[in-house]
């Protein structure tokens, strides 16, 4: 007997059922959105007082960030004009709301708090590389691991760093010299350079002992930090369950091996090497131990001697004066503090993280990781970026090229010698010309925030609403004409002394500000200040491109899209001149 299958739902039944859904699905949908649309009334109401480009329902201003990250600077940057230069402006990504800050009063509200410290959700993007590193961290975490990893970029610190600077400068000088006087990408060579000098100072581990050179390892986080700008901008990216359906989130799978390969492998090597000296303290206590009293007795009375002939002495801590290190001169913060701890007690950053690792109180290896990866990455593709624009600025500004180079005959005259700590403090000129490059091209081109509460802006009768991203525009901020006349001209003397205390503090933020400024700064300073004059005391820049025509991308780090091309010609000092020249 043929059995007939009844239909489990006859068509007409499922009809119903479609229907049902709809009915349900439509209402809970509009009543969700009216509720989430109720629940942001106030962000809406003081957004729409903020002035803003218009943009569509949903979609807010996200269609304009389309196309190559230069057509997206360049967009962005002209668009920027059609507002007033201190102007706040809203842009809308999707649902969020972007505020950009320019004006030097609104800036210090934001960087100068102890409140305002949370990063923006934007910054999630770092995470599965960086962690919770120090750039991206909040709260407890974040104010305990700062406090721990500040004080290792102290001055004293760093100069114990100088003869790793000279011998990488060179170095990279020699290596260069393979480019003959043909036009090159000299970006190439800092990323490498920074690379291996934040291995052998702030690492403390041997380059040589590294499987991959550090050009690849640069290569690798540039690459990453396509993938990350690509997040920012393209705003159907942004969900993780998007993203990871595409091959951007292959690829980056692969990158972070690579990067974490190298972060991991020096950790190891760092660890290996404080274990064994460990150990041979332990085995020398022990020997000590067997040499029973008449040792002790001897160390006691050496000591004694030494006390009695010596008086004790204070430990100091040298105080620049004068010197700002990339900071206005008003601009404190926990890098420029004056305490007790002697020269004796610092550690250099990787030291003293192993060692608080070791003890198992303060951090977990997989803190040391994050905070390595944070600082391998900050540490080094900014200070590329920024000596990549000096060489350009340089190449295509002979007059000012010939200034530095008077200066650094003034200092060195012919000699090669290295270049010692006193010598950078001499550097005025140049140092003026590197400010002078972060402000026109500061490699961090934006700082964003969230706000957790809204926050009154000094400039102008607004408010800026919770829960939105907060941008300090740096590149705005450095080019506005009310501050810097001519801000698109290269004029190092925007930074005499008499142009910077007449300026507001806020108006010159290349290292941000504040409790959050990088922690970085005077050790890129100091770096910078060796590497640029041994390139400059060894090769005349020139460069075939002029600066109108340079093309600027900001993914994460403000780069040159065409590349930083420059050419060098061997370079002949001329001694000492007997009289000096006021520069
Ligand atoms: C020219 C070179 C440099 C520039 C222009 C620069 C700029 C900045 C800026 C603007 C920030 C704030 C970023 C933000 O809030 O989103 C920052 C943070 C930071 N920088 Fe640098 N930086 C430079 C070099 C360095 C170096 C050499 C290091 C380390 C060796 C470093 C380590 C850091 C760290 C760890 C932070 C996070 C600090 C915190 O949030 O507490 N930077 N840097």
């Amino acid at each position: 007997m043929a059995t007939v299958v009844e239909p489990i739902l006859s068509p007409s039944s499922l009809l119903s059922v479609t229907n049902a859904f709809f009915y349900l699905l439509v209402p809970t949908v509009v009543l969700y959105y009216v509720y989430y649309r109720m629940g942001r009334k106030r962000l809406y109401e003081l957004a729409a007082k903020i002035p803003g480009p218009d943009g569509y329902p949903l979609l807010g201003n996200a269609h304009e960030f389309v196309g190559s990250s230069n057509t997206i600077f360049e967009k962005m940057y002209e668009r920027s004009f059609e507002f007033t230069p201190s102007s706040p402006v809203k842009v809308w990504i999707g649902p969020r709301l972007l505020v950009f800050l320019t004006d030097p009063r609104d800036i210090e509200i934001i960087l100068s708090s102890n409140v305002y410290i949370d990063k923006a959700p934007e910054y999630r993007f770092f995470e599965p590389w960086l962690g919770n590193g120090l750039l991206i961290s909040t709260g407890e975490k974040w104010r305990a691991h700062r406090k721990l990893i500040a004080p290792t970029f102290h001055l004293n610190v760093l100069k114990s760093f100088i003869d790793l600077f000279n011998k990488n400068s060179l170095l990279t000088v020699d290596k260069m010299r393979k480019e003959g006087n043909k036009a090159f990408d000299v970006h190439h060579y800092m990323s490498e350079c920074t690379v291996e000098i934040l291995l052998e100072t702030a690492m403390g581990v041997d380059k040589k002992t590294q499987q991959a050179s550090g050009f690849e390892y640069a290569a690798a986080v540039m690459k990453m930090c396509d993938i990350l700008h690509l997040r920012h901008t393209k705003v159907w990216l942004r969900p993780d369950f998007l993203f990871n359906m595409t091959n951007y989130a292959k690829d980056q799978v692969k990158l972070l091996d690579f990067i974490h390969g190298l972060t991991i492998n020096v950790m190891k090597k760092k660890k290996d090497a404080y274990l064994k000296n460990k150990q041979a303290t332990i085995d020398n206590t022990n020997v000590f131990n067997t040499t029973v009293f008449d040792d002790l007795r001897k160390a006691r009375f050496d000591s004694e001697k030494k006390t009695e002939t010596k008086p004790k002495q204070k430990e100091v801590t040298e105080v620049v004066k004068g010197s700002s290190f990339g900071q206005s001169a008003g601009l404190k913060d926990d890098l420029d503090v004056e305490d007790d701890v002697g020269e004796k007690k610092r550690q250099a950053f990787l030291d003293l993280l192993i060692e608080s690792a070791e003890n198992g109180v303060v951090l977990t290896d997989e803190e040391v990781r994050e905070q390595v990866d944070t600082i391998m990455f900050e540490g080094h593709d900014t200070t590329a970026a920024g000596s990549s624009f000096f060489l350009c600025v340089m190449g295509v500004r002979p007059d000012i090229q010939e200034k530095v180079v008077e200066e650094l005959e003034q200092i060195f005259g012919d000699s090669d010698r290295p270049c010692t700590f006193q010598d950078t403090l001499e550097m005025k000129y140049l140092e003026r010309c590197i400010m002078e490059t972060l402000r026109m091209y500061p490699p961090v081109p934006i700082i964003a925030r969230e706000l957790q509460e809204e926050v009154k802006l000094k400039s102008a009768d607004l408010t800026v609403p919770a829960k939105c991203t907060v941008i300090i525009g740096t590149v705005k901020l450095h080019r506005n004409p009310n501050i810097y006349p001519n801000p698109e001209v290269f004029n190092p003397d925007n930074f005499l002394p008499e142009k910077t205390s007449n300026r507001h503090y806020y108006a010159f933020v290349p290292f941000s500000a504040g409790p959050r400024s990088c922690v970085g700064r005077k050790y890129a300073m100091l770096k910078l200040k060796i590497l640029l004059s041994t390139i400059l005391r060894n090769y005349k820049v020139t460069s075939d491109v002029k600066e109108k025509d340079w093309k600027l991308q900001a993914d994460i780090i403000l780069k040159r899209t065409d590349g930083f091309m420059i050419r060098l010609e061997p370079r002949k000092m001329k001694p000492k001149p007997t009289v000096v020249k006021a520069l």
